[in-house]
C-alpha cells in the first residue's frame, strides 16, 4: 500500500508525495495582476509539505472569469510574472499545477463587463443573466484554452488541471440541466461530453508530454435534473478512453445551484451576504437558506460516490472531499486512489504536512465553519486560526 510521503509519477511528473494542494481561489490578483502575496501564499503551501500546489484558478476569456480579479492565462503578458510564482514554489521544493477554467455560467458579467455565457441561456439564482455560446464563442474558448495551455508550460507549471466541475463552462456542457442545446453539442451524453472533450484534446495536443493534464470533474451537480452517477460514470470512462488524462480529480456540487454540496458542514451565510450588494444583499438574507442548504460535514465525505468511479476505472484518481486528518489521507491511498487534494486543512494550516510528516499532529484544526469561503473577495484565509498569511 502507498503512504502519503511516497513520491508517485503523475503522467510525466513526479511529485515528492501524495498530497496535492486543492485549488482555492486566492483572492491574490487585483484586476488579474500576479502579486506578491499570491507568490506568498503558494510558497507558504510547497514549504509545509505538499507534493503539488495548484493555483486557481486561471481564466481564458475575458468573460470566462468568475470575475475581473482573475489572471489570464491566455494573455502572454503574464507569463514572465508567473514564473515567479513557479520559481518560487520549486525553489521551495513542491510541484505547481495551473487550474485552468471558464467560469461560463458562473461568471459575473457586471465586474467583467462582458456577456456571461452557458451551454444554453438562462439566469442564475442570483440573478444575474448568460447567453447560449455560439459555435464562434466555443471556437475562440478552445483557443483561449490553448493560448493558456502554451503560456501554463511557457510560465513553468508542472501540470495543467482542466475545470470541468462545479458548473462552470465545460461542467455546464456535461450536466443535462444547464445544456439543451438541440446542436452537436447538445442531447445525448456523447454529445454533451463533446466540446469538454475537444477541450481536452487541444489542450494535450499542446502541452504533450512536456507537464501533466488533469481534470477536476463533477461526479454530481447535487441539484435536481443534474448530472448524477448514472452518466458521469460512462463520461469519465469517455475521458479514460480518450486518454489525453494524466488523471480525474473527483468533486462535485455546483457554484451556482449548490455551493455547499462541494463543502458540507456549516453554510456561512451572514458572511456571504456581508459580499453582496444590495438588492441581492436583501433577497440572500431572505432566502439564502433555500440557494445554500448545508449537508453535514464527515471525513472524506465524497469516497462512497469515488468509489464507484474508482471500481470501474484504471486510470490514476485524485480523492478529494473533506481530507484534513492523516488517517484520512491513508483511507483515501488504501482504497486506490492515487494522491488526495486538500484544502480547507492547508487554509487553516499550511504546514499541516510537514507536521503529519513529522509526527507532530495527526488531525486537522479545521473546523468546516467555510467562513474561508466568502474571505476569496478580500484575500483567501482561514477567519478561525493562524492560517495561510
Ligand atoms: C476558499 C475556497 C476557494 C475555492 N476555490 C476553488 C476554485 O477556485 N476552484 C475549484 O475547483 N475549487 C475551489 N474550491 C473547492 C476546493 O478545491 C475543494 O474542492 C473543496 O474545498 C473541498 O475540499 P476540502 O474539503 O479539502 O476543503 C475552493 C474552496 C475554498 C474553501
Amino acid at each position: 500500500m502507498a503512504t502519503p510521503f511516497e513520491a508517485a509519477k503523475l503522467g510525466p511528473i513526479t511529485i515528492k508525495n501524495r498530497i496535492i494542494k486543492a485549488a482555492t481561489f486566492e483572492g491574490r490578483a487585483p484586476r488579474g495582476a500576479v502579486t506578491q502575496e499570491m507568490i506568498d501564499f503558494h510558497v507558504q503551501m510547497a514549504e509545509g509539505g505538499v507534493g503539488m500546489t495548484t493555483m486557481a484558478y486561471l481564466g481564458v476569456t475575458p468573460e470566462g472569469r468568475t470575475d475581473k480579479n482573475v489572471i489570464l492565462l491566455s494573455d502572454p503578458a503574464n507569463v514572465e510574472k508567473l514564473q515567479g510564482v513557479t520559481s518560487a514554489v520549486h525553489a521551495a521544493g513542491a510541484k505547481i499545477s495551473a487550474q485552468v477554467g471558464h467560469a461560463g455560467p458562473v461568471a459575473n458579467s457586471g465586474s467583467n463587463k462582458a456577456q456571461s455565457l452557458a451551454p444554453s441561456a438562462g439566469r442564475s439564482p442570483m440573478g444575474s443573466q448568460f447567453a447560449e455560446a455560439t459555435e464562434a464563442d466555443l471556437e475562440r474558448i478552445l483557443i483561449g484554452f490553448t493560448d493558456a495551455a502554451r503560456n501554463a508550460v511557457d510560465a513553468g507549471f508542472d501540470c495543467i488541471e482542466l475545470h470541468l466541475g462545479h458548473g462552470y463552462l465545460l461542467s455546464s456542457f456535461l450536466s443535462p440541466k444547464a445544456n439543451k442545446r438541440t446542436d452537436r453539442y447538445g442531447g445525448s451524453l456523447e454529445a454533451r461530453a463533446l466540446y469538454p472533450r475537444m477541450v481536452v484534446e487541444a489542450v494535450k495536443e499542446v502541452v504533450g508530454d512536456r507537464i501533466a493534464l488533469t481534470a477536476k470533474i463533477s461526479m454530481r451537480d447535487g441539484t435536481k435534473g443534474g448530472i448524477e452517477l448514472e452518466e458521469s460514470i460512462p463520461t469519465a470512462k469517455l475521458f479514460e478512453a480518450d486518454g489525453h488524462l494524466d488523471a480525474l480529480v473527483l468533486t462535485a456540487g455546483s457554484s451556482l445551484n449548490n455551493p455547499m454540496y462541494l463543502f458540507r458542514g456549516k453554510a456561512p451565510r451572514k458572511e456571504f451576504a456581508k459580499t453582496l450588494p444590495q438588492p441581492i444583499k436583501l433577497g440572500f438574507q431572505l432566502a439564502g437558506w433555500h440557494f445554500m442548504p448545508s449537508y453535514p460535514y464527515e471525513e472524506a465525505y465524497f469516497l462512497p460516490m469515488a468509489m464507484q468511479f474508482r471500481e470501474v476505472l484504471s486510470m490514476p484518481l485524485v480523492l478529494l472531499g473533506g481530507i484534513a486528518n492523516e488517517a484520512t489521507i491513508e483511507q483515501g491511498l488504501d482504497a486506490g486512489f492515487e494522491f488526495v487534494a486538500m484544502g480547507r486543512a492547508l487554509l487553516a494550516e499550511p504546514d499541516l504536512i510537514k507536521k503529519y510528516e513529522a509526527g507532530t499532529a495527526s488531525v486537522s484544526v479545521c473546523t468546516h465553519c467555510n467562513k474561508c469561503m466568502p474571505s476569496i473577495y478580500t484575500g483567501t484565509r482561514c477567519t478561525e486560526f493562524d492560517g495561510v498569511k
